[in-house]
């Protein structure tokens, strides 16, 4: 097989850079281990900043998210009993939007396969080779259906996420991986109920954080923060609606109703510099991860492969290689910022329980929810990063 931009993974950024580049012309084929199922029904993401809908909807990819996504003019932050609104309508004249990362993967997928794109999916025992070097002549091999497989292309995209083969092929000593572990966890529930209010509600409790989400007016995601090792054996329906009610309490009433899937997420931030080498490009979790109070996980990969795209076409319309070469150092100032907001709002939601500091952090944490929610210039500034910061 032969292609212009090899990519490995079919998660947001893949496929969504595979759309950006058939719309300027430029060939691609996606690798994909997992099942196109698999794929289309993992639940992760909800919350897309307002450009990366816009985005979906100018490149035609949006028809289903003008109709089915659920607008929001800000967010709630709740502690001491009460629930304060960041108005991100009034603050910037921006809305977000709740529309599950597995319906962008369900409607790219969609999109791909009408359009003549190649997903192959369920591969195995991939591996990247030849990248080094400008001029080097990549191949990506893998079995498919039994099969040995080879793609010869111009690049490689690496957008196989956190767990994936790229960034660990990077030639050692090329790059730094910057790590941070958090001494939490998200336990996350979907549930056949209603939300508790319109918007999302991001709770800071002395038990611990928990976040109040939503797919649709009858579909609640629901987070509480947990110890990052914790069983999820441990915890009964009972016991997580009792958690809930407890760190929601004399806020909203909260409505249970049926558990339709349940998980643990440990929480890290991690940024691997640069995101290049050679004719390998890094996009998305596969070179940054970033715990998800700040909701930046996709939005940051999309615009990876925003930048991606254009330096890509650059390239193949009028041979300029500086966008291509720039493309780390381009992203990285964004992607920093919000590796930045993603740790400030974790910090300052999350409890810290025990520890020498732990009364006093709790104090600071409520000071700081206190402030943020009663000073507009520091509403304004959790609103701009939360909406989404300016993509070069
Ligand atoms: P992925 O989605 O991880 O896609 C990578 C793909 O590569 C996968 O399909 C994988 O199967 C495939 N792959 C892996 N290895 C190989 C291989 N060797 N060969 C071929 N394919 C391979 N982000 C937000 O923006 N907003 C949110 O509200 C938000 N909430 C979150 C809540 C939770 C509980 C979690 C866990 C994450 C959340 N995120 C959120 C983060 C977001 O889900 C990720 O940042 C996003 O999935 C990154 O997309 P990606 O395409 O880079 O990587
Ligand atoms: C969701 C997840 C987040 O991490 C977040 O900050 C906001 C919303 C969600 O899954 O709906």
């Amino acid at each position: 097989m032969r292609t212009q931009v090899g990519i490995v993974g079919a998660g947001p950024s893949g496929l969504m850079l595979s759309h950006l580049l058939s719309l300027a012309g430029i060939e691609s084929i996606v690798i994909e281990d997992r099942s196109r199922s698999y794929c289309e029904n993992r639940v992760r993401a909800g919350l897309m900043e307002n450009w990366v809908a816009q985005m979906l909807i100018d490149t035609g990819v949006g028809e289903r998210l003008k109709r089915e996504a659920m607008v929001h003019d800000g967010i709630f932050l709740a502690f001491n009993n009460e629930a304060h609104k960041l108005d991100f309508t009034k603050l910037i004249d921006k809305h977000v939007y709740i529309y599950d990362q597995k319906e962008v993967v369900t409607d790219l997928i969609a999109h791909r396969l009408a359009h003549g794109g190649q997903i192959l999916f369920e591969v195995q025992n991939v591996s990247v080779h030849d990248f080094a070097g400008a001029s080097g002549k990549p191949t990506i091999r893998f079995t498919h259906q039994g099969k040995a497989e080879t793609i010869e292309c111009d690049f490689i995209a690496g957008c196989d996420g956190f767990h994936g083969i790229c960034r660990p092929s990077l030639p050692e000593g090329s790059w730094t991986g910057y790590d941070r572990v958090y001494p939490f966890g998200w336990l996350g529930i979907l549930s056949e109920s209603p939300p508790p209010e319109k918007e999302l509600i991001y709770a800071y409790h002395e038990n611990g954080f928990a976040l109040f989400s939503m797919r649709g007016p009858d579909l609640s995601r629901l987070y509480l923060q947990v110890k990052p090792d914790e069983d999820i054996e441990a915890w009964s329906e009972d016991r997580i609606w009792e958690e809930l009610d407890t760190r929601l309490q004399g806020v909203r009433p909260l409505k249970r109703g049926k558990i339709l899937q349940k998980g643990i997420t440990p929480m890290r931030s991690y940024v691997a510099e640069p995101m290049q080498y050679g004719r390998m490009f890094l996009a998305g979790d596969a070179a940054h991860i970033v715990p998800p109070t700040g909701a930046k996980g996709m939005n940051l990969a999309m615009a990876d492969v925003r930048v991606l795209a254009r330096a890509f076409e650059a390239f193949f319309r009028k041979h300029e290689t500086a966008l291509l070469e720039r493309y780390s150092t381009t992203v990285l100032k964004r992607v920093w910022k919000g590796q930045r907001f993603s740790w400030w709002m974790t910090q300052m939601l999350h409890r810290v329980h025990g520890g020498e500091y732990a009364a006093f952090d709790m104090k600071r944490q409520l000071a700081e929810l206190d402030y943020v929610a009663s000073s507009e210039a520091a509403s304004t500034s959790l609103a701009e990063n939360y909406a989404g910061l300016p993509i070069d």
